[in-house]
């Protein structure tokens, strides 16, 4: 499917949770990064922006948490930090330092977000969309901004990815 559809820029979405701990009673604040290809703009007044997160996803867990998730824009050469995010889980690893990343704090949600971006936005969830094995959760863009442009990073389908000039 990808190959039809795509391809498609890849974003890190950051997001910060309290879940309980396993087999306890515990509850931990986790922070979490997660490759995303499926997102777009929904609206431009109020500023809304929908990223698709499979449900099984740990990440999904901690944005049902906390409602609220950073956009955050890459490079293409951040390509092996991105990768890193999409194929290992924040669920027992912080992805910041596995994948040498600066976190940072929004300045509008309870949120982290990367430093090493080209831009961000910070949402706080306004709708929740079940879409099949996946949930679209729309933001409210809080605070955005947009550094110097770079090539971004767009995937095509399995390891193949190509980026703009
Ligand atoms: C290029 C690429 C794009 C991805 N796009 C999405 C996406 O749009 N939605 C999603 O839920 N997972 C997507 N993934 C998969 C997640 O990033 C991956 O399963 C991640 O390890 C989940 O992390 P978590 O367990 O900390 O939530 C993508 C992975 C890659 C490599």
């Amino acid at each position: 499917m990808s190959e039809l559809t795509g391809p498609r820029q890849v974003i890190l979405v950051t997001c910060r949770g309290s879940l309980k701990k396993e087999m306890s009673t515990e509850i931990q604040e986790k922070d979490g990064i997660i490759a995303v290809a499926w997102h777009m703009p929904v609206s431009k007044e109020p500023f809304l922006y929908a990223i698709a997160i499979g449900k099984t996803r740990f990440t999904h867990q901690l944005i049902e948490q906390s409602q609220s998730f950073a956009v955050n824009f890459m490079s293409a050469d951040q390509k092996e930090a991105i990768i890193k995010c999409g194929t290992i889980s924040s669920k027992h690893i912080d992805k910041f330092k596995e994948a040498n990343l600066t976190k940072e704090e929004c300045e509008s949600i309870d949120c982290p977000r990367i430093k090493e971006v080209i831009g961000y936005l910070e949402c706080q969830v306004k709708q929740k969309i079940p879409a099949g094995d996946h949930t679209v959760f729309i933001g409210h863009v809080h605070n955005h901004k947009l550094n110097k442009d770079k090539p971004r990073l767009y995937h095509i389908t399995k390891d193949k990815f190509a980026q703009t000039r």
